[in-house]
């Protein structure tokens, strides 16, 4: 069975090409993507999913990983024979890491393209523009990745298949005071991101509660470039850590800015850390850092490492926890078809719903009565560049592993 794919780029620079230029463009714009180009619109003989996702932009990593993820296993799920006899036909709107456009592409893909379901986004501000649209339309939608405790708040039609903020930066607050021994904070936030916000405020809430001190609030704002104001006063302050739950593209800078004012302190994130990007040229700067994440690499479950294997044959890269929740997504998504018999959109989110103890590579994943997922979590920790497993954490915050510094 012949696989499809179909990748619209909703910019001004591709709508305005010929299909066959803008083939070429998205190439070579996305040279890691298998996919084929095909015009937008028009019936499909599949059924169409829409996945919006930050192609490029800000957090491009994010979505060429979760994308990857999601390509991988709607052509597993094909190759397989489809899901009730027709193979699943991803259309993808690239939202440029914006939020505007997050709102754009849902409504194209739920309005003109008519799609069963979305997948997406990663962003948690991102997945909350894309949300009521959904919600209203009445079109089942899994985030792989937003962790804002809000997003799934949206509306009944709104699922996400991995853990919250509150879980995450509390996490990170018990792995601060008790694996790492630290009692003073600084806490450096993206005031732009609902993510960002949320996890501050978790991690807040728990370091406190565990006895330990907040030295120094700082913010910023996605995009920003230069952070030795709020860097130079977080170091006057004298904190023994520092938490930083922003995305890659500016924790990339904040780390080397920090290292380079003398701040030799641990720093401390979350998820949103997670792309090939973050440390690269300054692999020594992000030694003694760590943040929590979805998966690791180093985890020897064998659906793990299968994933990893098949990932790499197809990439030539090893996954990040982006691309391995889009996997989860896709495959969660087919079964949910699958057990509903139907893709009306009542019986499909009930089947959604009911997911039970489905093995994903980023653990068991069970849909909650709030439409969420309870999970493991794991802390990497960062060294000469490279990502390793520093402890595991089960879903109600009981250390799973000592803390391996
Ligand atoms: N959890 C982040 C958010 O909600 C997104 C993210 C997930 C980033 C996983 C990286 C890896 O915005």
């Amino acid at each position: 069975m012949k696989t499809r794919y179909s990748l619209h780029i909703q910019n001004s620079m591709t709508t305005r090409l010929h299909p066959v230029l803008r083939c070429a463009a998205i190439f070579a714009l996305l040279p890691l993507f298998i996919t084929s180009c095909k015009t937008t619109g028009g019936p499909t003989n599949g059924i169409p999913v829409g996945e919006f996702a930050s192609l490029t932009g800000g957090t491009a990593t994010f979505g060429q990983s979760v994308h990857n993820g999601d390509v991988l296993a709607v052509k597993e799920i094909n190759d397989a024979g489809g899901v009730l006899g027709k193979p699943i036909d991803l259309m993808t709107e690239d939202d440029q890491s914006k939020t505007e456009d997050a709102v754009a592409s849902v409504q194209k893909l739920v309005n003109s393209d008519h799609v069963i379901a979305v997948l997406g986004e990663v962003a948690s501000s991102r997945s909350m523009a894309g949300a009521p649209i959904c919600e209203n339309a009445h079109v089942p939608m899994i985030t792989p990745a937003s962790t804002n405790e809000d997003v799934t708040k949206k509306g009944d039609y709104i699922f996400r298949i991995c853990f919250i903020d509150p879980f995450q930066g509390q996490t990170m607050a018990r792995f601060a005071v008790n694996s790492l021994g630290k009692k003073r904070a600084a806490i450096l936030t993206d005031v732009k991101q609902d993510y960002s916000v949320g996890l501050d405020d978790a991690f807040k809430n728990m370091f406190t509660f565990l006895g330990g001190v907040v030295v120094s609030e700082q913010s910023y704002s996605t995009g920003d470039k230069d952070f030795r104001a709020a860097l130079t006063s977080i170091k006057g302050s004298n904190p023994e850590v520092i938490f930083v739950p922003g995305y890659y593209t500016e924790v990339s800078l904040i780390v080397r800015q920090a290292r380079e004012l003398g701040i030799d302190v641990p720093i401390l994130g979350g998820d949103g850390w997670d792309s090939p990007e973050l440390t690269k040229g300054a692999e020594q700067q992000f030694n003694n850092t760590y943040f929590s994440n979805h998966f690791s690499t180093e985890d020897p479950d064998t659906t793990v490492q299968l994933f990893i294997k098949k990932y790499q044959d197809t990439y030539h890269t090893v996954p990040d926890a982006m691309a391995a929740l889009g996997y989860d997504a896709a495959r969660i998504l087919a079964d949910a078809i699958k057990r509903a018999g139907t893709t009306d959109s009542t019986k499909l989110r009930a089947a959604i719903a009911n997911t039970k103890n489905f093995p994903g590579v980023t653990g068991t994943i069970t849909i909650d009565g709030q439409r969420n997922a309870s999970k493991p979590i794991v802390i990497i920790k960062i060294v000469n560049g490279a990502y390793h497993l520093a402890q595991r954490f089960g879903p109600n915050g009981e250390p799973m592993s000592s803390f391996q510094p």
